[in-house]
């Protein structure tokens, strides 16, 4: 017996197994029920009581040995399994170039945040409009000037002398969403509608022939201009910081009244004058007012039960004060070195 105990040792030191399947027969073979140990631990019942302590110890030892063998070897196998798992050897050696969000699709995507925490939700419009929608239905008299050549990039136009509802044209502001939103849905109505406008404007570092807006509307009973002021002034302090304060100028759009625009205190200064606010203390971010009744009956809202507020605001605009860029041509230039510096923001 000692003989066999002396041969098995030998041949458990030299093993070893270059895959699991190696392994598992080595455990087969030595250390399951039917393995060579537990025939030997049979056969010890049979040794000659002098004898016992002698080959008992021996028998011990190689069942240690066999079992440290199988361990080391096993253990081995894990750490290749976890080290190989987790190297991708296609993989480039050099770094990804991870991709930003844009400026202005982050201010968008801050605005739609604010909005939506007080229950106003996303709603949008074609870009290819009618007069309609963006003119006539919003109270701009036939004779507007916005409606000229000169500012709105027209697609067909059926007379060149006199517009018409049914002119085809790039829509100049998202206001026309209002008007879609106000004929297919009923009051209670609390909507922001962000997206692109087109204005027929020489290309130049204060102006762009395409721009951002985000218009926003609330349609219900007994809405006020008080509640137009309320949300604006939450909408300013999430959007510039809790110190902020807003005031509202009387203004004029066809489609409010009254109407107003809104500046925030300069953020660069705390209102004490610098020159990104020309020494005002103030800086102009938005158009506002009370839905005018002749909007609400040409989308066929009753005037005299429901009241509303809009306003629209331009998304350039708020990035030029965020991120201080004053040239509105490089959010349209899509220069990497320019998009590079936003990889930091959400
Ligand atoms: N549509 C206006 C523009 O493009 C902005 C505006 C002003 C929208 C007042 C409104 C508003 O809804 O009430 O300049």
């Amino acid at each position: 017996m000692l003989e066999k105990i002396n041969e098995l040792s030998q041949e458990i030191n030299t093993f070893s197994a270059l895959s699991n399947e190696d392994l598992e027969s080595f455990r087969l073979k030595f250390l399951s029920k039917k393995g060579l140990l537990s025939d030997l631990f049979e056969d010890f019942k049979n040794i000659a009581p002098e004898h016992k302590k002698e080959v008992g110890q021996k028998l011990n030892l190689l069942k240690q040995q066999a079992l440290e063998k199988y361990n080391t070897i096993k253990s081995s196998f894990l750490v290749t399994d976890e080290k190989s798992e987790g190297t991708d050897l296609s993989r480039s050696s050099y770094p990804f170039q991870l991709g930003s969000r844009h400026p202005i699709s982050i201010v968008r995507n801050e605005i739609i945040d604010i909005f939506s925490r007080i229950g106003f939700i996303v709603s949008e419009g074609p870009e290819i409009e009618n007069d309609d929608h963006v003119f006539t239905k919003l109270n701009f008299a036939p004779e507007h000037p916005a409606r000229d050549m000169q500012d709105t990039f027209y697609i067909s136009r059926l007379s060149m002398e006199d517009s018409n509802p049914e002119d085809i044209l790039l829509r100049t502001h998202t206001s026309s969403v209002q008007v879609r939103v106000m004929q297919s849905q009923k009051p209670p109505i609390r909507t922001i509608s962000p997206g692109r406008v087109f204005r027929n404007e020489a290309i130049s570092a204060r102006a762009h022939c395409i721009f951002h807006q985000v218009e926003g509307l609330y349609i219900d009973e007994n809405v006020s201009f008080a509640d137009l002021k309320q949300t604006l002034l939450f909408f300013s302090r999430e959007m510039f910081g809790k110190d902020t304060e807003i005031r509202l100028r009387p203004s004029y759009f066809p489609f409010t009244e009254p109407s107003a625009e809104m500046d925030v205190s300069c953020k660069i200064c705390g209102g004490k004058g610098c020159n990104v606010c020309k020494y005002t203390g103030w800086l102009e971010v938005l158009g506002c007012g009370m839905v005018h009744p002749n909007v609400l009956e040409a989308c066929n809202i009753d005037s005299k039960k429901y009241t509303g507020f809009a306003f629209g605001m331009g998304i350039e605009r708020l990035a030029m004060l965020k991120y201080q860029v004053n040239d509105l041509r490089l959010y349209f230039e899509n220069d990497i070195r320019f998009l590079d510096q936003f990889k930091t923001a959400l």
